[in-house]
């Protein structure tokens, strides 16, 4: 293949700006797919995806233009996950191509995941084309927001294209901007294959997908390959390009971008970011940067119903052959019974894998409360993570404890920013920046991760009617005054419920858990004391008083079906609820109570 005809390409853009639909443009106006199998959004292949509208596996599709000088071009389009939780794979999958189109919605101008794919795009030595979308709608202001752009990422937006991915009006002026605009890949082929592990998904049929991108020299159909990481070596069964549908082809070269299978059983046999070279003749050195993605946020999750652990088990196997960054172990809960300890790379992606348990599996699901992994230092000079707050050690034993800690960027219109500086340092959050993006204020704040995974993004959205941006990334460990808060729910420990807090900010946490529980818990036939304890001092609590639990009762008279009515409704909410001692404990209350207001 003649490098010169080929542009490798990105979009980045926030949420929502119309990357999605910028994509199914360009595949539809150069009949990549027959008009009749366009369906919206095609390179978001997950129903979840579809219906959360988020982007969530890096993909690709390879496009043949025809180009005004009269040349047929490929033009690559590597689609990248637009959430914070997956940084890593945008950064990998933007070494992959050589440019970037920076999509901005003209009603909204730069927003915080504009700026950081955007960095991202620049680190990796992109051409970026800016492109101004849904200039269709009337609030639409192209000209400032070009100015915005100039201003807030430094690069030049004169000659920035202005398009609506809705109704299609731009879209050959950016296919042109792609071929004159872009560069072309470099690469020589008669050197050793070096080629980037992009992607990699589990197909039902074919076994583990693997997406790469060819650096240097080629890889045939029948060649024994190996992964530089990890040693494994495999063979090419199957080459194909991605039209978005698998096209097989007997070899990729340089710049080029496709699929190969070659019974690979397992998703985590392929590491992102990882060199992919010949068994013979191979090259000595891999691609730089490469690093694994690490779980950063763990739950317990538990089967509301004990019978269905083993339907569990079996759903979160399947769900791991295709999600190589999503770790579980078994873990037994004295309260919950059997149940696993899963590990996420934030709380998005731990929100999108219970979805999918619920929903494609059918399994009610008692979620704990999500921890970060501390780091507790033990006076003996020894050192162990800590995954789960009821595996904490012995108090006495511990010479002090780390917590990691994030850099936020918050992006907020000007009304709303006394609330978000407040959320931020209610949050324990220590501010770094605040500067103005155009006319919109930027803060940076140091927050200790373990302040955000419970409901960060929620309270940040409710503050500003949802028009703040945010984005993060993990910055470090450092150490701080953190203890573990325990639940007693009728004088029993509810271990799905303790967790790790700051000493200072526990009796507000507990005082506000015990409130709550109090609102949740279903009244009993005895007084049921809700405490929250740190070591064996109580600091908040609460008393439940007790009732009649005739729900019956209360209709006098002979109302028969009202009478049924009622009953069957209650058979329904027990359903949901677990035994805890003597007393039920509702699903709800596991998430309720750990959200602050
Ligand atoms: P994520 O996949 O969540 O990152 O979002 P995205 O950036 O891919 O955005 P998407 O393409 O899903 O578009 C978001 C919303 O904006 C959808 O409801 C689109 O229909 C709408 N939209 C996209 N482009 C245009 C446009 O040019 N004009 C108008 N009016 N609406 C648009």
């Amino acid at each position: 293949m003649d490098l010169s005809r080929i542009r490798n390409f990105s979009i980045v853009a926030h949420i929502d700006h119309g990357k999605s639909t910028l994509a199914d443009r360009l595949i539809q106006l150069t009949g990549t797919v027959a008009e009749r199998e366009m369906k919206d959004q095609l390179l978001d292949a997950m129903d979840i995806e579809r219906e959360r509208g988020i982007t969530i596996k890096a993909n690709s599709v390879r496009i043949e233009y025809p180009a005004k000088d009269g040349q047929t071009y490929i033009l690559n389009l590597i689609d990248t996950p637009g959430h914070v939780d997956f940084a890593y794979e945008v950064s990998r999958s933007m070494r992959a191509v050589e440019g970037s189109l920076l999509v901005v919605d003209a009603t909204q101008g730069v927003e915080a995941q504009t700026l950081a794919n955007v960095y991202q795009a620049i680190d990796a030595d992109h051409e970026i084309v800016p492109v101004l979308n849904k200039i269709d709608l009337p609030a639409a202001e192209p000209d400032r927001i070009k100015a915005q752009i100039e201003d807030v990422i430094g690069i030049d937006a004169s000659q920035a294209i202005p398009i609506s991915a809705k109704t299609g009006l731009g879209i050959p002026d950016v296919l042109e901007a792609i071929v004159q605009r872009l560069p072309a890949p470099k690469g020589d082929p008669d050197a050793p294959l070096k080629a980037m592990l992009v992607d990699s998904w589990y197909d039902p049929y074919l076994g583990v997908v693997v997406l790469i991108r060819v650096m240097d020299g080629r890889i045939r159909k029948g060649d024994r390959i190996k992964m530089m990481k990890t040693g494994a070596v495999y063979g090419v069964d199957k080459l194909a390009v991605l039209k978005p549908k698998m096209v097989d082809i007997d070899e990729l070269g340089p710049g080029e971008i496709g699929i190969w299978t070659g019974s690979i059983k397992q998703v985590r046999d392929t590491r992102v970011g990882d060199t992919i070279t010949t068994e013979k003749k191979g090259t000595e050195t891999p691609l730089p940067g490469f690093k694994p993605s690490i779980p950063v946020v763990f739950c317990g999750l538990f089967p509301v119903d004990a019978n269905d652990f083993e339907d569990l088990r079996d759903a979160i196997e399947k769900l791991a052959l295709n999600d190589a960054s999503f770790t579980y172990e078994m873990e037994t809960s004295a309260a919950l019974g059997f149940g696993f300890r899963c590990g996420f790379l934030g709380l998005l992606h731990l929100e999108v894998v219970r979805d999918r348990l619920e929903r494609e599996y059918d399994i009610d699901l008692i979620t704990t409360a999500p921890s970060v992994v501390y780091r507790i230092h033990m006076k003996d000079g020894s050192m162990q993570e800590l995954h789960n707050p009821a595996d904490m050690p012995d108090t006495t034993l511990i010479d002090h404890i780390e917590e990691p800690r994030i850099r936020a960027t918050i992006m907020v219109p000007d009304e709303y920013l006394g609330d978000v500086l407040k959320l931020c340092q209610d949050r324990r959050g220590i501010q770094e920046e605040l500067t103005y993006a155009g006319t919109r204020p930027l803060t940076v704040y140091d927050l200790p991760l373990n302040e955000v995974v419970f409901d960060f993004y929620d309270r940040l959205k409710s503050v500003t009617k949802g028009y703040a941006s945010f984005d993060y990334q993990l910055t470090g460990y450092r150490q701080d005054n953190l203890v573990k808060m325990s639940i007693l729910v009728n004088d029993e420990p509810v271990d799905a419920l303790s967790m790790m807090v700051h000493r200072d900010r526990a009796e507000m946490r507990g005082r506000a858990m015990v409130e709550k529980l109090k609102d949740l818990i279903p009244r009993h036939m005895f007084k049921i004391p809700i405490q929250a304890a740190i070591g064996g001092k109580v600091i908040a609590r609460e008393t439940l008083s007790a009732m009649r639990k005739d729900v019956t009762a209360k209709c006098y008279g002979g109302d028969a079906t009202r009478k049924k009515k009622l009953l069957e409704k209650q058979k329904a909410g027990k359903k949901r609820m677990r035994q805890f001692g003597k007393v039920e404990i509702p699903q709800e209350a596991f998430i309720s109570a750990l959200k602050m207001d």
